[in-house]
């Protein structure tokens, strides 16, 4: 296909396949769906439009209510069906883009197919942040950075003070550093003061995981409004279906659901994290997120010894650092529970 441009013939897709088990611990969703009368309100809202007509230009809506909540500017803001697809604009709009190997894999594969300069930093062996290799790659020219935090697929959490330092290179440099918070709910952890004080800090946040949205496609950016005017740009006009909007607004107005849910979800990262801290051949990383990256002797042995017990995680061995690491999304506590079952269940049968 000669229509396209040549560098897109050898870019492979992305790394995603879909796999049916009665146990599904491999997307980092919630494993709750909305409470009902959340959902409720949000069918009586999409019945009372009209699904003639356009959604607004820039889901303003949407944006009203997300600006009161964050207390933070509408101009500064910009709403699309996911976080990656923000990522994709984002990394359109520049120059050269910075991640950290390993990385939430749409930074990297962004950069590629929009054929974007790319480099990627090792983190250090035990997965903490390469703070001077950063500086030094910022050095090299101004760079939108990203890098998720918590840290996806390690789930780190990064020191605040390297992340002011990463900040300041940001600004001194005219870069842009952009921190995917996707996770943060689950670490409590929040940078609108520092994206405040200085514009060249980005927020990326998702709905697809503490709000429970997986399916609905929705997450935001929180920047200067001179970045949201050049990341609204590569959005498509209207891009925000109303149909989202009307879930979101929903969600906005009826939020208290996500604290019960987090709350859940980090009783049962500690039980899970202590238990599995006993398990004899698996290392488990401790995690600051709603899933756990464990390092075994064999990622495809333990993929398919769990597929076999009907619980789909997710391999991670084939990215940088990570041989033999699989990552496991906190489920239900009876699912957890199955899980862990598995879990030792195979290292007796690899003992055996
Ligand atoms: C770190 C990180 N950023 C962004 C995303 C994409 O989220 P969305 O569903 O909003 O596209 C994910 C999804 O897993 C993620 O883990």
């Amino acid at each position: 296909m000669k229509a396209f441009k040549p560098h897109l013939q050898s870019l492979s897709s992305y790394p995603y396949q879909a796999v049916e088990a009665p146990i599904k611990l491999d997307q980092n969703e919630s494993p709750y769906d909305l409470p009902l009368e959340v959902k409720e309100q949000a069918i009586e809202r999409l019945q009372h439009l009209d699904w003639n007509r356009y959604p607004s230009l820039h889901a303003d809506e949407v944006r009203t209510k997300l600006s009161q909540r964050l207390a933070w500017p509408q101009t500064g803001m910009v709403v699309s069906p996911g976080s990656n697809l923000l990522i994709q604009a984002l990394v359109q709009a520049a120059n050269r883009v910075v991640d950290t190997a390993p990385a939430f894999p749409h930074y990297a594969f962004s950069a590629k197919m929009s054929a974007v300069s790319y480099q990627a930093v090792a983190l250090e062996a035990d997965f903490s942040l390469p703070t001077e290799a950063l500086l030094w790659a910022m050095e090299a020219g101004p760079a939108l950075v990203f890098l998720p935090n918590p840290h996806a697929p390690t789930g780190q959490l990064f020191p605040q003070a390297e992340i002011h330092k990463l900040a300041h290179k940001a600004l001194e440099t005219g870069g842009l550093l952009v921190l995917d918070e996707a996770y943060h709910q689950f670490s409590s952890s929040d940078y609108t003061a520092l994206a405040r004080q200085n514009s060249h800090v980005a927020l990326l946040r998702t709905f697809s995981k503490a709000w429970g949205l997986g399916g609905i496609r929705a997450g935001y950016l929180l920047a200067a409004p001179e970045v949201c005017t050049v990341v609204q740009n590569f959005i498509p006009p209207f891009g925000l279906p109303a149909h989202t909007s009307a879930i979101l607004l929903s969600v906005l107005e009826t939020p208290e659901y996500t604290q019960r849910i987090v709350q859940t979800l980090l009783a049962e990262r500690e039980q899970m994290y202590a238990a599995l801290q006993e398990h004899p051949t698996w290392k488990v990383y401790p995690s600051h997120t709603n899933f756990f990256l464990i390092r075994t002797p064999d990622a495809a042995a333990a993929y398919a010894g769990l597929l076999e017990q009907g619980i789909l995680v997710r391999r991670q061995d084939h990215y940088f650092g990570l041989e033999g690491c699989v990552r496991v999304s906190i489920g239900r506590p009876e699912e957890n529970q199955r899980f862990l079952q598995a879990a030792f269940a195979l290292s007796e049968v690899s003992h055996a």
